[in-house]
C-alpha cells in the first residue's frame, strides 16, 4: 500500500476532527492536521508515531497557507489529498445581515478554500494525481430563508469546484464536493452567528433562527460516519469519485427532489427557452 498524505483544514472540532481522528489510526496515511490553534489538536497525540504533523493555519491568511503547504511537503514530500473543511455560518435575513460578518464568511468558506486549493495544485499537477475534497452543503444546492449568504458561499464552492474538476480531470486530479444536511458538530452553535430580525416584516423568521439555535448539537447527522464514508470514497473509489456526495437522509432526499422538480420546470420551458436564440442559429 502506498502511503497517502492528507491535509485537512479546521481539525479542532466537527467533521475535521472526526476525519483527522480516523486518519490518524489508519495504516498508509500521513496526516497534516491544521487548525487556527494547534493546542486544540492534543486529541491526536495518542495516535502519533511520526506520521502526524500539526500546523497552525487560518485559511484567511495566505502567508500561513504557503507556510503550511511548504512544511507539509518538507516532511512528507507530497500532499495527495486536500480536505477543504474549515467553514462557518451566518443566520439572518438577507436585508438585515451584517455586511462585514458575511464578507468574512466568504473569506473563510470561499477564498480560504480557493487559496488552499491553488497552493496545492502545482504539486498535484506535477505528480499527475491528487484528490481535493471540498466541503459544500446541501445548502449549496437548495436554499432556505434566513441563511442566504451562507448559501451564497456554498453555491460559489459548487460552481468553482465543478469548473475546476473539468480543468484538472485530465491531469489526474479529482474533486469531490461534500453536501451534508444537519450534522452534530459546532457549526450551528458557536460557528454560526445569529442575527434575529428586527424589521417587523421579517418577524415570522425569528422562529426559524431560534429553531436552529435549539437544535444545535441534536442534528441527525453523525460526523464520525461521514468521516468513514469520505475516507472510503477517497481511498477505495478514487477512479469513480462522485463530484457531488450528499450526506444524510435529508441531504439526499432534498437533492433528488430539487433536481426532479427543476428538471420538470426546465422541460416545460424548453421550447420557450430555445426560442430566444437567433432563428438562423
Ligand atoms: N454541521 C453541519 O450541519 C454542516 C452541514 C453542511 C456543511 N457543513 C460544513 O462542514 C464544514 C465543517 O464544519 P463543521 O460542521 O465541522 O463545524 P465546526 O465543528 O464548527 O467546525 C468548523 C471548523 O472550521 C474551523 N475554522 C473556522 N474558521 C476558520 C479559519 N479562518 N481558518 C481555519 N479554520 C477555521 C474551525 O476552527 P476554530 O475551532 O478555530 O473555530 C473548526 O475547526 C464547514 O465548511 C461547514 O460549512 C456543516
Amino acid at each position: 500500500m502506498t502511503t497517502k498524505t492528507w491535509l485537512i483544514t479546521g481539525t479542532s472540532t466537527g467533521f475535521g476532527r472526526e476525519l483527522a481522528t480516523l486518519l490518524a489510526q489508519k495504516d498508509g496515511v500521513n496526516l497534516v492536521a491544521t487548525a487556527r490553534h494547534t493546542e486544540q489538536l492534543a486529541y491526536l497525540d495518542q495516535y502519533d508515531h511520526g506520521q502526524i504533523q500539526k500546523l497552525t493555519l487560518d485559511v484567511t491568511d495566505r502567508d500561513q497557507i504557503q507556510a503550511a503547504v511548504k512544511a507539509a511537503t518538507a516532511k512528507f514530500s507530497t500532499i495527495d489529498v486536500l480536505v477543504n473543511n474549515a467553514g462557518l455560518g451566518y443566520f439572518g435575513t438577507f436585508e438585515e445581515s451584517d455586511r462585514d460578518a458575511v464578507r468574512y464568511m466568504f473569506d473563510v468558506n470561499v477564498w480560504g478554500l480557493v487559496d488552499m486549493t491553488r497552493a496545492v495544485l502545482p504539486a498535484m499537477r506535477q505528480q499527475k494525481s491528487g484528490v481535493i475534497v471540498n466541503f459544500s452543503s446541501i445548502g449549496g444546492l437548495f436554499s432556505f430563508p434566513t441563511i442566504s449568504f451562507y448559501h451564497g458561499t456554498k453555491y460559489a464552492v459548487e460552481g468553482i469546484s465543478e469548473s475546476l474538476a473539468k480543468e484538472v480531470g485530465d491531469l489526474g486530479i479529482k474533486i469531490m464536493l461534500i453536501e451534508p444536511s444537519g450534522f452534530r458538530t459546532d457549526w450551528a452553535g458557536r460557528s454560526s452567528q445569529k442575527k434575529f430580525p428586527e424589521i417587523d416584516d421579517y418577524a415570522q423568521f425569528k422562529d426559524s433562527i431560534q429553531w436552529n439555535v435549539n437544535t444545535a448539537h441534536h442534528e441527525n447527522g453523525d460526523p464520525q460516519r461521514a468521516a468513514e464514508i469520505i475516507y472510503d470514497q477517497v481511498t477505495n473509489h478514487t477512479a469513480n469519485l462522485p463530484l457531488r456526495l450528499p450526506l444524510g437522509q435529508f441531504a439526499t432526499d432534498t437533492a433528488i427532489d430539487k433536481y426532479r422538480k427543476t428538471l420538470k420546470e426546465f422541460e416545460a420551458l424548453h421550447d420557450l427557452s430555445a426560442s430566444a436564440d437567433r432563428p438562423e442559429a
